[in-house]
Formats: structure tokens, sequence, C-alpha cells
């Protein structure tokens, strides 16, 4: 392995792979070096470049910490998410789509009781959420576990506040036996993604907006069904065709209903895909 040039050193690169013990790693390491290779060639990258660009990685990494994820906000960013989601999530006719899981969701989160009010104090408009979980036949889906959580009407996530000591705007409820739920919150905000770290540097040198459609996520688990990581987006909002991060479904948009007494009311129907 002397004299590499620009054509044999990825050769030589992926020739050193042939012990991989992992097959799946083998091969995902082999495309990955030579798709990097085929770039570098391709733009003629330059030294300058190279460290520019390993600078920029050196610096998302820093950034990430237990409550910021600077890594995952990249490749939300750059629709690696939203590929990764749409490759891996193909599902029958009438089952509720995924969309991208974002940066901003905690483990731990408050548990509810049906009907509780999951704002905690979050500032906003009242909304009552309601609807149900279902299969592909109609028939409710009792016990389903749905983590829910947004930003508030500033467009921040309680994480995103660092003297907040609980929970806001999220919580984690059970559907009932017919398969419904029903949770009061604050009505969802459009919201710019973080741009105090690399990801905002990117947004700018290529003049892109950061700004999300107003969206609820769900997370809902139940047994015998593949888990379900969604949006409901919010009818109406002026970013729902330039979503910073890709995500936006027609099947996921929903209107979030002015009641005459104040507040709003959203209703949305989540039908699960049975697993395999
Ligand atoms: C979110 O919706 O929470 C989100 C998704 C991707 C990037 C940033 C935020
Ligand atoms: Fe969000």
């Amino acid at each position: 392995m002397r004299n590499l040039n620009e054509q044999t050193v990825t050769q030589a690169v992926v020739n050193l792979l042939s012990g991989t013990p992992d097959p799946r790693l083998k091969f995902v390491l082999t495309s990955l070096i030579t798709h990097l290779h085929n770039f570098a060639r391709d733009v003629k990258l330059t030294e300058k470049e190279l460290l520019a660009g390993i600078s920029f990685l050196t610096a998302t990494g820093q950034k990430c910490d237990d409550k910021r994820q600077e890594f995952i906000l990249l490749s939300d960013v750059l629709g690696l998410s939203m590929l990764t989601v749409a490759m891996n999530n193909e599902k029958p006719e009438g089952c509720t789509e995924s969309t991208v899981f974002g940066p901003f969701h905690v483990e731990g989160a408050p548990v509810y009781e049906n009907g509780a009010d999951i704002a905690n104090g979050a500032v906003g408009e009242p909304c009552l959420v309601r609807g149900t979980v279902k299969d592909r036949n109609g028939a409710p889906i009792a016990g389903a576990v749905l983590e829910v959580w947004q930003a508030d009407a500033a467009g921040n996530y309680d994480v995103q506040y660092p003297d907040l000591e609980t929970h806001q705007a999220r919580g984690v409820l059970t559907s009932q036996d017919d398969g419904s739920f029903e949770f009061r919150t604050v009505v969802a905000v459009a919201y710019p993604i973080p741009v105090d770290g690399p990801v905002g540097d990117l947004l700018r040198a290529t003049e892109r907006h950061p700004w999300r459609p107003a969206h609820l996520h769900f997370m809902i688990k139940a047994k015998n069904y593949e888990t379900l990581v969604t949006h409901v987006f919010r009818n109406g909002d002026r970013y729902l065709d330039s979503d910073a991060v890709f995500g936006v479904r027609q099947t996921l948009v929903a209107d979030w209903i002015k009641q005459p007494d104040g507040g709003y009311t959203l209703t949305y129907d989540f039908v699960l895909n049975p697993v395999g």
C-alpha cells in the first residue's frame, strides 16, 4: 500500500474493511467511504475546505449536551432525517404517516390522566386536543401510550428554558377502552429551530429560514403495533410549504378550531400499523 493516488486510495481503504465481522457494518462503511471519496473528487475538495468541514463538525459536536442535539438538527436541516423516515416507514393506505422525531423529545415526561392539562403553566391560548387510536379496520386500540410534546406560545420547548424545573406542554397519556384520548394544552405556534449554533451558521450561509410550521409531536406505542412517531400540523400555517426540516405531510395537517367561548379544539384520529 504505497504510492496511492486520488483513484487508488479509495479501494485501499475499502480493502481494509474485509475483516469486518458485521456484514451490514461492512456494507454501510464501504458505501460511505466510496461516496465520500467520490464527493471529494467531484467537488475537487481543497485542504482548506476539508479543515472547514472538520471545524464545522467539531463545533456541531461541541454544541451537543443532554438537552441540545445539534447533530440531529444538522441531519434534520439536510433532509437526511426525513429521507430516512420516508424510507423506513412505508405503510398501508389509511395508516397515520410518520415524520421526523426532532431534538426535543425527553425521557421521563410526566404521566397524566385522560383529560388532564399537560400545559402545566406553559404560556399560550388554551386548546383541547382529542382523538382516537385505532387500527386499519377502525377497531379501537385501548391502552396505547401517547407521548405528546410541543412548543409554547413563545415558540420554545420546556427544555429550552435553562431554569425551568418542571416539564411543560409535554406528557404521557393512555388511550381509553374505546381508543379515545383527550388532553388540554396550549395552542401550538410556528417557531424557528435553534440558530445559535453551527446549524444556524449553515442556514444563514445558505440564506434559508429556520421556521417550522405549528405542530404537536406524538409518539404512540401499543402492543402488537409499530411505534408511530409523528406530528399534527396546523392548517393555514404560513410555513407548511417551507418547513426547515421537510417534515410536512398533507395527511398530518388538521384544523385548530376556535371556540365561541375562547380557546381552540383540535381533533385527530391516529391509525396504527400492526407489527409484521
Ligand atoms: C421539532 O419539531 O421539535 C424539531 C424537529 C427538527 C428540528 C428541530 C426541531
Ligand atoms: Fe417541534
